[in-house]
């Protein structure tokens, strides 16, 4: 089994570490934006190695695969330094900032062919979501008519809420669709196959002011910090809080989406349903493990996750038998154990059953041209 090391010590970077443990592969160290920032977190995750600089972290001949968790305007300059060191690479969504750079990804991926190279959209690998995608591909609920659904969450619904997210020089010129709405979008089109032919966005700045803290924030943690006393100061916000778009896919279907961040209550949710000619699926990321199965003619049904209920895809990503729960962590978990089970088998001919570059760069363009909608106020075309 491959050897990893990982870039990022906050929200995400240590979620990777015990994912990547948990799918058997060892993890020989982490690297943080600082010395001290990789010191702590090898302490607090018991790794060996607490590297200097991400050109330590190339230079390390035992690692074989790096994963990036850092912000997303790192990730162009960091993947690609990788995939030119030999290293196979799991990148966080999004996969870069623009489509000009996810671009770029996917060529370079594609001159390092015995490489792999992921984006890491785990929520695909929830045992029912994979399930979801085998119901519809068989044509169990028939041709699909319409999707709707979204991703809502309320981590920034105070002005004093504050991450490198909300500033498009760090995390892109969109905010809630491209940090969340692009799993939607990417979920959709694994379990569907659907592809958006045109579509038409509103976005909103909710909170146009946002007051931002002095002494940084780490992310998810500021609702715990407002106790404290912090100063502040004013920004003006450029980045949309909330997201509406309508789809036309290729097929005739049709698709609405809403992503927020400031919906009080809604902690992280997503969720979908599919209407098809002969049945529905419905889903929820608060509840994942259970689909909703609606049907017209006779009572509808709720799929429990059991290894025994679902299909062959959802059995091969479950962890454990039914009736005990399979949540977040075991989603990276089973995306990195596919990951790494691929370069085991050593057949880079294959066709790759995570998700790629590829998916990564169709996400940069859906987010540019839901913003193109946005500005221009109407309908537009989708090309990859
Ligand atoms: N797939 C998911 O469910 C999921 C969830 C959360 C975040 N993410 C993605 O993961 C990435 C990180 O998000 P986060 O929420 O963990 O952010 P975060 O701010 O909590 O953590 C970012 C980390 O990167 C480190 N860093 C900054 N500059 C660095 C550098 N030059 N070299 C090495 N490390 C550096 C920071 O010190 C910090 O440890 C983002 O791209 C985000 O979109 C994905």
């Amino acid at each position: 089994m491959a050897t990893a090391a990982v870039a990022g010590t906050g929200f995400i970077g240590p979620v990777h570490v015990e994912a990547l443990r948990r799918a058997g592969v060892s993890v020989r160290g982490i690297l943080g934006a600082s010395p001290e920032e990789s010191r702590r977190a090898a302490d607090a995750l018991g790794l060996a190695i607490a590297y200097g600089s991400y050109e330590d972290v190339l230079r390390d001949t035992a690692v074989d695969s790096v994963h990036l968790a850092t912000p997303n305007k790192l990730h162009l300059s960091m993947a690609t330094a990788a995939l030119e060191a030999g290293k196979h690479v799991v990148c966080e969504k999004p996969l870069a900032m623009t489509s000009a750079e996810t671009a770029q990804l996917v060529t370079l991926a594609q001159r390092h062919p015995q490489q792999a190279a992921a984006v890491n959209y785990n929520i695909r690998f929830y045992p029912l979501i994979h399930h979801a995608r085998d119901l519809v591909q068989s044509g169990e609920i028939g041709q699909v008519y319409s999707v709707r659904g979204g991703y809502i969450q309320d981590w920034l619904l105070y002005d004093t809420d504050w991450n490198w997210r909300l500033l498009p020089e760090e995390g892109g010129d969109l905010r809630a669709i491209g940090d969340i709405g692009t799993h939607w979008m990417d979920l959709i089109h694994f379990i569907t196959g659907l592809r958006a032919e045109q579509l038409v966005a509103d976005l909103g700045i909710l909170i146009p002011i946002r007051k931002m803290p002095r002494k940084a924030v780490a992310t998810f943690k500021g609702k715990e910090q407002h106790a404290e006393p912090v100063e502040y100061d004013p920004v003006k916000i450029r980045t949309e809080d909330w997201g509406s778009v309508l789809f036309r896919y290729a097929s005739g279907a049709r698709g609405a989406m809403s992503v927020s961040q400031a919906t009080a209550g809604r902690k992280n949710r997503l969720d979908f349903e599919i209407a098809g000619s002969k049945s529905t699926l419905a889903w929820n990321s608060e509840r994942p493990n259970e689909l909703w199965v609606g049907h017209r003619d006779r009572p509808n049904e709720i799929v429990m996750k059991d290894p025994s209920l679902m299909s062959e895809g959802g059995r091969a990503i479950a962890g454990q038998p039914g009736g005990h729960a399979e949540g977040f962590s075991d989603t990276f978990k089973q995306l990195f154990r596919t990951f790494y089970d691929y370069i085991a088998a050593g057949n880079f001919n294959a066709p790759r059953p995570y998700p790629t570059f590829e998916d990564g760069h169709q996400e940069a363009v859906l987010c540019e041209r839901i913003l193109a909608s946005q500005r221009e106020g109407r309908w537009v075309e989708v090309q990859s």
